[in-house]
């Protein structure tokens, strides 16, 4: 998908796993996280870049099962190239991936970006009380 000055590819082969890592490893969720565990993630899941005169300056990554379920993480756009509608575009491109159609649960998780997945369907947990977790928020540390 064309955006502008801007590309959006489910390519696995035009992704960057040091350009990805030199942002994760900063992010507020996962500071300190490895390139090797960047780039295991990334090869397990359905990935998303944005790409701007072919370096990489987004990423969403989907850990799903391409039938009924999806998790949608570690997005972000870099510092930049935002203000201008990248992220929206993204997850666009995200909802109408073939791969992800007809999903019966989409979920994600985020400190401050609520208002941004409300644009396109994403609700607080309708029955939060039937969700559980094992969180071990620190698990990326040290591997
Ligand atoms: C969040 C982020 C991806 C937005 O990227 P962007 O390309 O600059 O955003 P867009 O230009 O597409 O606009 C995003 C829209 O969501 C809104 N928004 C809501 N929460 C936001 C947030 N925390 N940060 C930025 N925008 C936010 C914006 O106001 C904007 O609203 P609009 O549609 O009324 O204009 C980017 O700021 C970023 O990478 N932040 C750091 C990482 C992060 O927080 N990622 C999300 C983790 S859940």
């Amino acid at each position: 998908m064309q955006t502008g000055d801007y590309t959006i590819s489910d390519d696995p082969n035009r992704l960057d796993p040091v350009a990805v890592h030199a942002y994760l490893t900063r992010s507020y969720w996962s500071p300190g996280v490895s390139l090797e565990t960047v780039g295991r993630a990334m090869g397990h899941s359905l990935c998303l870049g944005i790409y701007h005169q072919g370096a990489q300056v987004g990423y969403a990554r989907v850990v799903t099962d391409k039938t009924t379920f999806a998790y949608l993480a570690d997005v972000y756009v870099l510092e930049a190239h935002r203000g201008q509608g990248l992220s929206k575009r993204l997850i666009e491109a995200v909802q109408s991936h073939p791969d992800l159609q007809g999903l019966r649960r989409f979920l994600l998780a985020t400190r401050d970006a609520h208002s941004l997945y409300a644009q396109f369907g994403f609700k607080p947990l309708a029955n939060p009380t039937r969700m559980m977790e094992v969180l071990n928020p620190d698990a990326h540390l040290g591997r």
